[in-house]
Formats: structure tokens, C-alpha cells, sequence
């Protein structure tokens, strides 16, 4: 018996794959960022797409470049406390000074401002108090010549406050020419939840990078490298099959590659010339659409209220795109009460418009997985 290979395909959320596909562009604005100085446009950015396209990874690979050219990275997810982590992470350890200035809010809180008023003071404090400690670290690091990546990832998630502080921070660090660069990512709803605020202005201007499906030619070649790599040939009819069922979708390349892979490899382990079969793609390709279902479909649909829920039930009747028309009358309502969640699935980009007053789902195989968890789902809302 050889030695046991490992499956060279990353079906986790955040985990780099074998080989980063179709994002040359968004990688080549990046670099240019970097490279052109203070005040380039791809110094500050926003990645947006729906969950799975590849977020996580283009900010993993966006800090590996700016770690090649000697800067620092500081990477966060949003979530409470965020701009607090920020500070923690940039604070020289020998210099006290932010937790001093943030001591007030903690006395008012113990004097009986409770959280609200603790917030408020922090709150107050905090774009000036990361602005000086960016600063502090900035100054230390352009003595070296290098400069400072600041990654947020999840930004739809973040409090605003943070988000005020971070904003504000960051914005007068870009107009003070320092060698900063800041790049939030998250899902499509950022754009009505911080770009449409007032205060949030500055985030409007970075540069909007929406990232998509990929190619299916690009989609195929990476596929068959990456199972020649390994050791398995995957060409022909198996590798068409393969490469249409991911449609595309970041996420569904690494679990058809994954499950594909492993049904090949337990038929021939230990063989020479190991090959994949129609049949191992169809069987792998089983595999990864059950997978899709459980990691996506499921938490995507949690995300969405009964009612967005009820279009999208009515609109999974449909073999292909569905009249809006029809969709409103199946969930017995008037087309302009059924719009508005028209509009809010477009925004959330689970659906996208298809034309002519139709409507399509922007999210594989969702119309499937509607169609055979229909009773769950409206059972349990
Ligand atoms: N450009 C890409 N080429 C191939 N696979 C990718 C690419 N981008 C992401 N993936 C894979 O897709 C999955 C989801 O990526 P992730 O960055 O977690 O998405 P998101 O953060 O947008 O939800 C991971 O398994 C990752 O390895
Ligand atoms: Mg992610």
C-alpha cells in the first residue's frame, strides 16, 4: 500500500484553496493600492458577495501580499467589540496611555451611567483614540519603509459605533497621507446598512469590488490541475460534469472537487494511474450538492424572514425564472406588497432580476433545495 494522499480541496468557510481562481482583477487593484502610495484608490476597498463566493480568502490573500512587502496586517471580524480589539491589537505594550483615556467610561459606568453611559463616553473616545494609536504605530512603521493593512471581515455585522470610530479613524489617517490601507468585507446588505448613513459617508468612497462566479473554463482547468497534482486524472466527460455542477460558486468548487476526489480515490487507492469515472462524478457530485444544502442553504434561509421565505417557495414552483406576477399570486398578495420582497432578496442577492418582470435565484441549486425541504420550511417559518 502507498502512502494515503490528502484531499488537496478546502470545502471549509475562510480555508485558502488549492488554487485561488478568478480573482486576478480584484488582486491586481489591491497590489496596485499598495503600490501606488497614500491616496490610491485601492488602498481603501469594499468586497462584497453572498456568502461562500470567497470573501474570507481574497482578505487572507490580500494580508499574504501585504506581508511580502513588510507590512503589518491587523485582521479583525466584526462583531461587538471590534474597535476595542483593534486598539488591544495596535497598543505597544509599554504604553499604557489607551486604557488610561478609556478609564472614565469605566468609573461613569460605576458611578451609575450603567452601559449607556459607558457607551457613550467610549464611544466618544474612540475614533480619537484610534486615530492617535494608528498613528503611534504608523509612525514606527514607515520609519521601516512599510506600512499597515487593516482588514474587517463580517462588516455587516459590525456595531455601528465601531464602525463610526473605525471610519472616522481611518479616514483622517488616508487624508493625513499615511501609509494605511483598509479593506472591509461582507455581505451584499452593507450597502444599505452603512453606505445609506449619514455619518458613514467616507465608506461610500471606497472602491466597490463585488465578487462573482467564476468562469467555468477557468473553473475547469483548476479542477483538473489540481486532481493531476494529487495524482488522479480527471479529463472529459467526468471533468465537464464536475465543472458545470459547481455553477461557478467558490464554495461548490471546493465540494465537488472534495467529494469527487474522495469517492475516486477510495475506488482506487493504492493503484497507479488513478482516474475518475462518470460514475465517481456523479456520486461525488451527489455528495457535495447534500453538503451545499446543510452549510448554505439552511443558514442562508435562517438569515431571511417567513415572508422572504414564502416568496422564494413560490418562486421555487418554477422550473426556470418566475413572473413576479405569478409569484404574487401564489403567495395571494398584490404585486406591490410581494415587491418589497422582491427588492429585499435582490439587495440580499438571493435572487437577481432576470428581465421583463421576472425574477431568478442568484444562489445554486437554492431552487432544489426549496423544492425538497418545502413542508420543514413552512412548518417552521
Ligand atoms: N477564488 C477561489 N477559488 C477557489 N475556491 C475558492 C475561491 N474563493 C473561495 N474559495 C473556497 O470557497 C469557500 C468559501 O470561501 P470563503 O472565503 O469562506 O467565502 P465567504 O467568506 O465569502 O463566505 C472556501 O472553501 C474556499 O476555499
Ligand atoms: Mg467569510
Amino acid at each position: 500500500m502507498s502512502a494515503r494522499i490528502a484531499n488537496p480541496f478546502k470545502p471549509t468557510a475562510g480555508r485558502m484553496p488549492p488554487l485561488l481562481i478568478g480573482r486576478d482583477n480584484i488582486i491586481e487593484d489591491f497590489e496596485e493600492g499598495l503600490d501606488n502610495g497614500p491616496g490610491a484608490p485601492g488602498r481603501l476597498m469594499r468586497v462584497t458577495g453572498a456568502r461562500g463566493v470567497g470573501k474570507t480568502v481574497i482578505l487572507t490573500e490580500f494580508g499574504r501580499i501585504a506581508k511580502a512587502r513588510k507590512w503589518e496586517v491587523i485582521d479583525e471580524t466584526a462583531s461587538d467589540g471590534l474597535s476595542q480589539r483593534l486598539l488591544d491589537r495596535l497598543a505597544p505594550l509599554d504604553k499604557p496611555a489607551v486604557s488610561l483615556s478609556l478609564k472614565p467610561s469605566v468609573s461613569l459606568a460605576g458611578l451609575g451611567g450603567l452601559s449607556l453611559g459607558e457607551a457613550n463616553v467610549s464611544s466618544q473616545h474612540m475614533p480619537l483614540t484610534l486615530r492617535e494609536t494608528f498613528g503611534q504605530r504608523l509612525d514606527v512603521l514607515e520609519r521601516k519603509h512599510a506600512g499597515l493593512l487593516v482588514t474587517i471581515d463580517e462588516a455587516q455585522a459590525a456595531q455601528r459605533n465601531d464602525m463610526v470610530a473605525i471610519a472616522t479613524a481611518v479616514q483622517h489617517l488616508i487624508r493625513d497621507e499615511r501609509n494605511i490601507a483598509f479593506v472591509f468585507a461582507g455581505l451584499p446588505t452593507i450597502a444599505s446598512k452603512w453606505l445609506n448613513d449619514e455619518v458613514l459617508t467616507f465608506l461610500r468612497r471606497a472602491q466597490a469590488e463585488q465578487l462573482g462566479d467564476i468562469p467555468l473554463q477557468e473553473v475547469s482547468d483548476a479542477l483538473a490541475d489540481t486532481f493531476a497534482d494529487s495524482g488522479i486524472e480527471l479529463d472529459g466527460e467526468p471533468l465537464r460534469m464536475a465543472a458545470n455542477a459547481t455553477n461557478g460558486y467558490p464554495f461548490m468548487i471546493q465540494l465537488v472537487g472534495y467529494h469527487v476526489w474522495r469517492i475516486a480515490y477510495r475506488r482506487q487507492r493504492g493503484e497507479s494511474g488513478m482516474i475518475v469515472t462518470a460514475n465517481d462524478a456523479r456520486e461525488g457530485i451527489a455528495n457535495a450538492l447534500t453538503r451545499l444544502g446543510d452549510a448554505m442553504h439552511g443558514p442562508e434561509l435562517d438569515g431571511l424572514s417567513p415572508i422572504d421565505k414564502t416568496y422564494l417557495l413560490a418562486m421555487a414552483q418554477d422550473d426556470g425564472p418566475s413572473s413576479t406576477s405569478a409569484v404574487a399570486e401564489r403567495m395571494g398578495k398584490d404585486l406591490a406588497y410581494a415587491n418589497i420582497y422582491r427588492t429585499r432578496l435582490i439587495d440580499a442577492q438571493v435572487i437577481r432580476d432576470a428581465g421583463y418582470g421576472k425574477v431568478d435565484f442568484a444562489i445554486p441549486y437554492l431552487r432544489q433545495y426549496l423544492r425538497e425541504h418545502a413542508a420543514y420550511i413552512r412548518m417552521h417559518g
